[in-house]
Formats: structure tokens, C-alpha cells, sequence
């Protein structure tokens, strides 16, 4: 017999498990509303995208494409993925886009469906210099089950060394030549490994996780234009969407486009995630609006931040080249494997500054590293300009260089971010909080 509705006094236990999530996920709110959260691969999203994504959208279906579905009820969403197809394909300039993948992961994992077989060989930088576990023999390639090869590494530019890197290739003759890491500084020397790798008839796939909105606002390279046949990323770093992924291509062959269409559904994805794809489209909107601002001030904070930290007198890589072209600012806090990037990252949370620890060149241990990783995208997407840059800097030279005690240091993050609570470079931008529960 069923139940009357109100009648049901759920067991205190069970719904205290439940509270506990709502108040940690409430803390985990005020953490980034009083920090300064400076993860290279996060972002906050607009109010309209947070709208849409707690939206009816999350329990959908929509398998297939617009207007070749599986289920009924798609109307609306055909009205979304259409637009949001032209809108990606003008975005970043790409004759085809899939806006369908749930990550930059499953991108990659699909993009690796479409381009090879099991047993083919691929090129890739290896994580140890700053490429995504995704190419790496423990992720996507692994479970491809790709025969792998590394670029050789050039540390003073921090990028792959680039005759190395064609020379490879050339002897591998890979069936995909894979570029773009997680560690992603300046833009990849492409059009030279792309010309190798179409020589040994090589597909040419550009991973742009990290640096797509940078991409897209025209601020860093142009990858379908500099030789990749392929683009993949995540839509919620640079790209300031929610999580999920894209697939992009310079290709105009309808028969490469169905076949990455079909690596991602039925490939590795039944339900896409309506209500992210929704909000990615959103972010795509607001996107062609105010991207290009967007990426230019990104890359600006980024090197005013570089600079602000070698002030202060931190070890800051690849100063001759001004530290960046990216979102993201490595520093070395110690010897090779001493744990000394662990040991920063902790001190700086206790602050309310909330980093990772990063391997940097001659590390060989990812839980023992020297170094930081820091993105200021988030920093920026709240207004933070280059004065701010310098604060922050300050901020970190207090905890790591000065060793104030970080308790007091957390006072001066917040009241410095309290001044940073509206979120920038969207619609609405004059009253949308960055920070909702
Ligand atoms: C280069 C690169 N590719 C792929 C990914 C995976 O992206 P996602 O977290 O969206 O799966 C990352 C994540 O940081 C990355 O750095």
C-alpha cells in the first residue's frame, strides 16, 4: 500500500548523512568565497549557466543528435544543441564541433576511438614534463592500448623540443602525433611537429583542455589553423563554462565528422548531461560577447603576476620568457623531489589560497614535487586586474618567503576577495555573484 504523503519521518541517522553533505558542500562554498582560488584548471560559472545547470535539463535524455533522436521529448533540447553546434563552430572557428562530451577526459578518450586502433603508436609529452594523464600509458592511451612515445622536453623553453619532437615522429611514424599538457605555459611550436606528422601520415590532435578560451579569444595559438586535424578540451578552465568537453575539427570531410560523432554516442557516452551541454551553450553566448577581453586580461594578470612573484623573490620559471603566454605561473619552492611544492600548497590553504603542487623539470615524484601550478583565470573572471596581482603576490610572499603565521594571513585573503564578489565578463555581470551555495 502506498504511503500518505508527509507520513514518511525519515530515520535521523540517514538524514543526518544527508546534512552533512548540504554543510559541506556550504563550506566548500565559503573556502572559494573568502579564498583566493588559483587551481589552474577551475572556474566559476555565470548566474545564467548556474541557473541552467540546476535546471530540469540534469534528469534528461537526448541520445542521438538534433533532430535524429532515440527518445521523444527532445524538441526544446534540438532548439539548444543546434545553436550551440553553430555557436562552437563560430567560437573557435572550426568547420565541425560535438558539444556533447562530459569532460575534457572523455574527449580525449573518443577523439583516440575515432583516430586509432588498438596497437597503433601515438606521440605525446609525458606527464613528468606536463602532459595529462589521459596521454599516458595509466589513462586514455593505456586503454586504447596505444604504443607510446614521448617528445624529448626543452626546459628552457618549456615546451617540446621541437626537432626532437619532429624527429621522433618521423621515426615512430605514429598514427597520432598528440600535442598540449596540463602544464601548458607557452603555445606548442605546432605548424613543424604538424608537418612531420602529416609527412608520416600521422593525425594531428591538439589537446587544448587548459588553454581553449585563451584559444578561442584569439590569445594564445591557433591550433586548427597551425596544422591539428583535431581539437579536443575541457569547457570549464580558460573556457569559463561548466564541466564537460568539445571535440573540434579543421576537417571538412562529413565522413571523419560522423565518425566523431559517433566516438562520443554511442562511443563512450549514453546521456551527455543536458544540462551542462545547456550551460555550455550559454557560455558559448556570452562567450562571442566578451571572450576576447576575456583571454587578453588573462594572459595580462598572468604575466603581471609572474613578474609580481620574481619581485617578491620567489623562483618563478621561464623568466626569459616573461614567465607566460598562458593562465598559468609554475614556482620552485625547494630542491628536486624535496616535497617542497606539497609543503606550499598546504601552508597556502591554511591561508585560504588554494593551489596544487606541481612536478617541474628533473622532479620525478608527483607526490614529492618542487613546485606550484597557479592559474589566475579564476582571479580574473572577479574583476582582479595587475595591482591585485601585485597583492596577491604579497599575500603568498608572507606565508612562504616571511613565514607569518597563516591564520593571520587568511584575514588580508578575504578582506582583500571581499571586494571580489561578482562575477565578470558574462550577461547580468553588474549584479551576478560568483559564489551561490
Ligand atoms: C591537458 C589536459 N587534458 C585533459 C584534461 C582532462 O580534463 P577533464 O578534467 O575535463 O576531464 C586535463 C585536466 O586538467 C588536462 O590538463
Amino acid at each position: 500500500m502506498q504511503r500518505e504523503r508527509g507520513t514518511w519521518t525519515p530515520n535521523q541517522t540517514t538524514l543526518s548523512k544527508a546534512h552533512v553533505v548540504m554543510n559541506a558542500t556550504a563550506s566548500s562554498g565559503n573556502l572559494y568565497r573568502n579564498g583566493l582560488g588559483m587551481i589552474a584548471s577551475e572556474n566559476i560559472v555565470s548566474p545564467m549557466v548556474q541557473k541552467i545547470v540546476a535546471s530540469d535539463l540534469h534528469g534528461r535524455y537526448a541520445e542521438g543528435l538534433p533532430g535524429k533522436r532515440y527518445y521523444q521529448g527532445c524538441n526544446d533540447f534540438d532548439t539548444i544543441e543546434s545553436l550551440g553546434i553553430d555557436l562552437a563552430q563560430k567560437v573557435f572557428n572550426a568547420p565541425f564541433a560535438n558539444i556533447q562530451s562530459i569532460s575534457g577526459t572523455v574527449s580525449n578518450i573518443a577523439a583516440l576511438k575515432a583516430l586509432a586502433k588498438p596497437g597503433d603508436k601515438i606521440t605525446a609529452v609525458s606527464t613528468a614534463d606536463g602532459g595529462h594523464i589521459s596521454h599516458a600509458r595509466m589513462g586514455a592511451v593505456g586503454l586504447r592500448d596505444l604504443d607510446l612515445s614521448t617528445y624529448p622536453w626543452d626546459e628552457e623553453r618549456m615546451e617540446p623540443d621541437v626537432d626532437g619532437a619532429c624527429a621522433l615522429i618521423r621515426e615512430v611514424e605514429p598514427k597520432v602525433a598528440l600535442v598540449g599538457q596540463s602544464v601548458f605555459l607557452f603555445p606548442t611550436p605546432l605548424r613543424e611537429i604538424a608537418d612531420a606528422a602529416h609527412e608520416v601520415g600521422a593525425s594531428v590532435m591538439y589537446d587544448g583542455a587548459h588553454v581553449l578560451g585563451l584559444i578561442a579569444g584569439g590569445c594564445f595559438q591557433d591550433p586548427l589553423r597551425e596544422g591539428a586535424d583535431l581539437m579536443t578540451g575541457s569547457s570549464h578552465k580558460t573556457f569559463p563554462g561548466p564541466q564537460g568537453g568539445f571535440l573540434l575539427s579543421s576537417s571538412e570531410d562529413e565522413s571523419f565528422h560522423r565518425r566523431l560523432n559517433t566516438a562520443i554516442f554511442p562511443g563512450v557516452c549514453s546521456s551527455y548531461h543536458l544540462h551542462h551541454v545547456a550551460g555550455k551553450v550559454v557560455a558559448l553566448a556570452e562567450f562571442e560577447e566578451y571572450g576576447s577581453a576575456y583571454a587578453s586580461d588573462i594572459v595580462a594578470n598572468a604575466q603581471a603576476f609572474g613578474s609580481a612573484m620574481a619581485a617578491e623573490g620567489f623562483d618563478v620559471l621561464a623568466e626569459s620568457r616573461n614567465y607566460t603566454a598562458s593562465h598559468q605561473v609554475l614556482t620552485r619552492h625547494g630542491d628536486t623531489d624535496s616535497g617542497a611544492g606539497a609543503k606550499a600548497a598546504v601552508l597556502l590553504e591554511e591561508a585560504g589560497i588554494i593551489t596544487n603542487m606541481n612536478m617541474l623539470p628533473g622532479d620525478t615524484k608527483a607526490m614529492t614535487p618542487s613546485g606550484l601550478r597557479l592559474g589566475v583565470q579564476e582571479l580574473t573572471r572577479v574583476g582582479m586586474g595587475k595591482l591585485e596581482m601585485q597583492e596577491v603576490a604579497r599575500l603568498y610572499a608572507r606565508v612562504l618567503l616571511h613565514q607569518e603565521d597563516p591564520n593571520v594571513v587568511r584575514k588580508d585573503v578575504a578582506q582583500l576577495k571581499s571586494n571580489f564578489q561578482t562575477i565578470r565578463y558574462c550577461f547580468n555581470e553588474e549584479n551576478a555573484s560568483g559564489y551561490p551555495f
